[in-house]
């Protein structure tokens, strides 16, 4: 029987975290058992279908399940009892405070406090707050004493390590993100929770070429959990920058994408993250720096610098608007296309996307709107209601366009290059273009005959 055989990995919960990190373990060889108590999810899971667009899950789900290597529990404690290494991934959303809403971190904990079978390695993949490893562990200690199930002679400890190990998955490129990793973090407090994470991490480091030293992050677990908040706290300040520094281009003529590239050639800074645009968006950088700055605070450390990015990141929305109402004099009235609605491309998520804010305020200043995107459409339309009254949904990037008086592209789904741009020009009233993201080249455009007004470039 190899190692592989022995040990038997669960993952709780199976969102855009949970799912590709249960089926990139069971691709690495591991028997994975996948649990979700919303028991709808688990079921479409469990029929082999992805609950969301990630590209490339639904095919590594079919091949796992059908191999057996990864299954689905729609009983979670029943799965906790099943393995060894427990992976928690459940949501951390934000609570009405601001502050992360912690409650299914604590469910899991109360819940393997009453099934605690022998040892098991918990480990945090979900984004929390620096400490919340010690609160589980404190947690599962609190509920394993009072229930007598957890220890047969009710006095022995539990037999169990907390252990941090953060996620840095994107959407839309989690499993490539899973099976190349620029790094692995591993929050520890003992040697046999650090070996055995390095177990099960060794044949993603085998097949990638590389050792341990090369790739793993070895550290405490106060640690781990703060390098997960301060990347993506540094992502979205490197974003805001890049923004404010478009700002400058636009009041000088200079061009923020050669900017950028001018900077990034220095490795110091690095090319990533430099893309000015309509800021950032999603269910990590909006909620992950709002949470770091609350944790700062109640260490009383002056993190200010974050609110700032924050700040500057909330007013790309009304800077498009501003960009609309001077090109249209009058919004009120006038017809809008829209290309793109996810928070990104590559992904049907609308969480916090900047789209939401768009559309809301050109609604408010009386515009009808036309939305396109090639995957958001069904989530966009679940967060409006089918029966706003002044969005039409369209079939085609082409038909969004259809008598408007200006098209926005707010996310740079690669798709759109393909569009003939010569028939879109003779579908629009009038041929205005707002590239929100510096997706199209101004010169192709205003070749053919548009006004082309992007973000930060001549
Ligand atoms: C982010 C991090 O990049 C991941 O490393 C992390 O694991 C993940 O959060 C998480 O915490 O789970 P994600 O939310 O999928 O990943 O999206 P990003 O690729 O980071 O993009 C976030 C937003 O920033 C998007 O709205 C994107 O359009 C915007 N962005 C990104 C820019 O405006 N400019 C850029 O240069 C890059």
């Amino acid at each position: 029987m190899s190692k592989q055989d022995d040990l038997r990995i669960a993952v709780l919960g199976l969102g855009h975290v949970g799912l590709p990190t249960a089926l990139g373990l069971a691709d690495l060889g591991w028997q994975v058992v996948g649990a979700d108590d919303d028991l709808e999810k688990a079921k479409v899971i469990a029929s082999g279908t992805a609950p969301f667009y990630e590209p490339g899950v639904e095919d590594l789900l079919r091949r796992h399940l059908d191999s057996g290597t990864f299954v689905v529990e729609h009983d979670v404690p029943a799965a906790m009892r099943e393995a060894t290494v427990l992976f928690v991934c459940v949501g951390t959303p934000q609570g009405a405070d601001g502050a992360p809403d912690l409650s299914q971190i604590e469910g899991v904990a109360r819940a393997l406090a009453s099934n605690l079978n022998g040892y098991k390695l918990i480990v945090e993949k979900s984004t929390t707050p620096v400490q919340t490893s010690r609160q589980i562990k404190e947690s599962i200690l609190r509920y394993s004493r009072s229930d007598a199930s957890a220890s047969p002679k009710g006095d022995s400890t539990p037999d169990f390590d907390v252990a941090v190990n953060p996620e840095f998955l994107r959407e839309g490129t989690a499993l490539h993100d899973f099976f190349n990793p620029d790094r692995i973090v591993l929050g520890v407090e003992s040697e046999r929770a650090a070996q055995l994470l390095l177990q099960v991490y060794q044949p993603l480091l085998d097949r990638m070429n590389a050792t341990a030293e090369s790739t793993v992050v070895l550290t405490d677990s106060n640690t781990a959990e703060i390098i997960k908040h301060a990347s993506n706290a540094f992502l979205a300040t490197k974003i805001s920058f890049a923004n404010m520094v478009a700002d400058l281009c636009e009041a000088t003529g200079a061009n923020v994408e050669d900017v950028a590239h001018g900077m990034g050639m220095d490795p110091r800074i690095g090319q990533q993250f430099l893309k000015a645009g309509l800021g950032y968006g999603g269910y990590c950088l909006p909620k992950d720096i709002r949470a770091f700055i609350g944790i700062a605070e109640i260490h009383r450390v002056d993190f200010s610098l974050l609110r700032e990015v924050e700040r500057v990141n909330a007013g790309r929305v009304d800077r498009l608007l501003s960009k609309v109402r001077q090109s249209l004099w009058v919004v009120k009235g006038k017809e809008v296309g829209v290309w793109g609605l996810a928070f990104k491309p590559g992904t049907d998520d609308v969480r916090e996307a900047q789209s939401l804010a768009v559309v809301r305020g050109l609604l408010e200043e009386g515009a009808r709107l036309r939305l396109y995107d090639p995957q958001a459409m069904d989530e966009f339309r679940s967060h409006f209601g089918v029966e706003t009254t002044g969005l039409t949904y369209c079939a085609t990037p082409e038909d969004a366009t259809n008598g408007a008086h200006a098209l926005l592209v707010l996310t740079e789904w690669r798709e759109f290059l393909d569009v003939d741009l010569a028939q879109v020009r003779d579908r629009m009233t009038v041929p205005l273009i707002i590239d929100g993201r510096n997706l199209l080249d101004p010169a192709a455009v205003r070749a053919l005959g548009f006004e082309c007004i992007s973000v930060g470039r001549p």
